[in-house]
């Protein structure tokens, strides 16, 4: 299986215990004192998304089981997410209600509609995205906007990158994949060509999130 087969497969298989690991349960428990510092880190990132305000016609790329997808549909007039995943989007559908519309697809083949969006918002997406993708992934982003567009993104952060940006997965049961995972830095965020960036790393340093 190629590289990025597997990274989808990765993601349908984990789909039902996708969740664990944001809420911290199961295996990705944590002692009160790292689970604090963990929702902490959480709440900072929310409360910058809400303060950006997603409104309008939101694009949601690689949109999982709808953490982001309910937050999301709370101020967009309309909620587009995209995701390859039939079993995240079900769960995802089971969260939200009324103004998000799915679409199940290859973000690597997907091509956004020409009437464009308001917002295009990724969490823990950019850094599932190769290198050699990585450009044509942004002038997908950028074709997507409409102008005065914005761009809000969330990831995981890591003070320094894997060998070659690739990372062994396990599901509970033991099952293993592997998969891209590129941890950017701010200033890397900030150096994208096209997007102008404003990066930040949460508090405890779980998380980046950069918007425009
Ligand atoms: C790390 S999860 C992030 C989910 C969600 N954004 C969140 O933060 O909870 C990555 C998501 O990318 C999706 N995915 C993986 N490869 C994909 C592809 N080629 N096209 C579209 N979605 C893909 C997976 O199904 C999974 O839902």
């Amino acid at each position: 299986m190629d590289r990025l087969s597997e990274q989808r497969e990765y993601y349908r298989q984990r789909a039902p215990e996708y969740d664990e690991w944001w809420q911290a349960r199961g295996r990705y428990a944590k002692s009160p004192s790292e689970e604090a510092k963990w929702f902490a880190d959480v709440d900072e990132v929310t409360r910058a998304l809400d303060s950006f305000g997603p409104g309008g016609d939101v694009l949601e790329l690689a949109a999982g089981t709808g953490w982001w997808t309910a937050r999301l549909a709370r101020q967009a007039s309309r909620v587009t997410a995209v995701d390859a995943a039939p079993e995240a989007l079900a769960i995802n559908r089971a969260r939200t209600s009324g103004n998000v519309v799915y679409v199940q697809a290859d973000l690597f083949e997907w091509e956004p509609p020409a009437d464009g969006f308001d917002v295009v918002f990724f969490a823990y997406w950019l850094s599932h995205v190769p290198a050699d993708r990585l450009a044509a992934f942004q002038r997908k982003v950028s074709a997507a906007l409409r102008p005065g567009g914005r761009i809000f993104l969330i990831d995981s952060y890591h003070h320094e990158r894997l060998p070659d940006d690739r990372q062994q997965r396990e599901l509970n049961d033991g099952r293993r994949f592997e998969v891209v995972k590129r941890y950017w830095q701010p200033a890397e965020l900030r150096a994208l060509p096209g997007w102008d960036l404003t990066a930040h790393v949460t508090a405890n340093r779980h998380i980046i999130y950069a918007t425009t």
